[in-house]
């Protein structure tokens, strides 16, 4: 019987697999990209900052979020940095071979300005579904010490198996994962920018959220997903309540 670190080694190395050749996509983006005005601009802290400022955040304040503040964070995660009617797409994360294989979908509970829902965030905000589908929030986690009720949003990154293995085969999974990760890191640090709290949830109902928010046959699954919202506590006390929730 193979342990679960062997286990583990045997589907990293299942999804190891050479790929031949990956197919070439003209939407690789050429130098010549004419920019559009980004969202950049509200993002004032230096990096440096940011990283140290990076923290997970797992209590909530009432105050909810602004859509402005929203849309900068989302702009952060996965934003376009060309000209949207430009076929060159880019975007604040690198994906292999310009696939671009994540659909950011958003949960907004207490967004100033924005109507309750289920919206697309890809390149803006686009309702696509009522936020009772998934309510209560909490019914969406199994990792149940963090402030949901609380939260302005959720940010779930579901991932298309599907659109990356057809070029990278079982390799394209791990390719999914990275550009999953450095999307949540881009939130995280746009959240320590504009000094809102962020959690990333790992400990998701993958059951319950797939059902509801994407289509696993046809190899659409939520990757990961992020709580944030606003804090008003002063950041030290935070801190010590967030390590007693640990
Ligand atoms: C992939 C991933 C999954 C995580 N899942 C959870 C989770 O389910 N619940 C939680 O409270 N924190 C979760 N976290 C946050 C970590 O607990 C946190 O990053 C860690 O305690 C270090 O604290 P810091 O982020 O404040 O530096 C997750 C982090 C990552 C990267």
């Amino acid at each position: 019987m193979a342990s679960l670190s062997e286990k583990a080694a045997i589907f990293h190395a299942e999804c190891s697999r050479e790929v031949k050749r990956p197919k070439t996509r003209t939407s690789l983006a050429p130098s010549r990209v004419r920019k559009t005005r980004s969202r950049a601009t509200n993002l004032t802290a230096s990096l440096g900052e940011c990283l140290e400022r990076r923290e997970s955040s797992r209590i909530f304040s009432t105050h909810g979020l602004t859509s402005g503040t929203l849309r900068t964070i989302l702009w952060a995660a996965y934003g376009s940095t060309a000209h949207p009617v430009n076929p060159f797409l880019k975007r604040t994360v690198s994906s292999a071979g310009a696939l671009y294989g994540i659909h950011p979908l958003v949960a907004a509970a207490n967004v100033n300005g924005l109507p309750q829902g289920i919206y697309s965030a890809l390149d803006g905000l686009r309702y696509i579904l009522p936020l009772s589908l998934i309510s209560p929030i909490e019914r969406c986690f199994r990792t149940k010490h963090v402030d949901y009720a609380n939260a302005a949003a959720i940010v779930f990154l579901v991932g298309s198996i599907t659109l990356l293995s057809e070029t990278y085969g079982s390799r394209g999974y791990r390719y999914l994962l990275i550009e999953a990760g450095q999307i949540s890191q881009n939130i995280a640090l746009a959240c320590a920018a504009t000094d809102i709290g962020c959690v990333s949830v790992g400990g998701f109902d993958d059951v319950f959220v797939n059902s509801q928010l994407c289509s696993v046959e046809n190899g659409a699954v939520v990757i990961h997903c992020l709580a944030i919202g606003s804090r008003d506590a002063p950041r030290e006390e935070l801190i010590v309540r967030n390590a007693e929730q640990i």
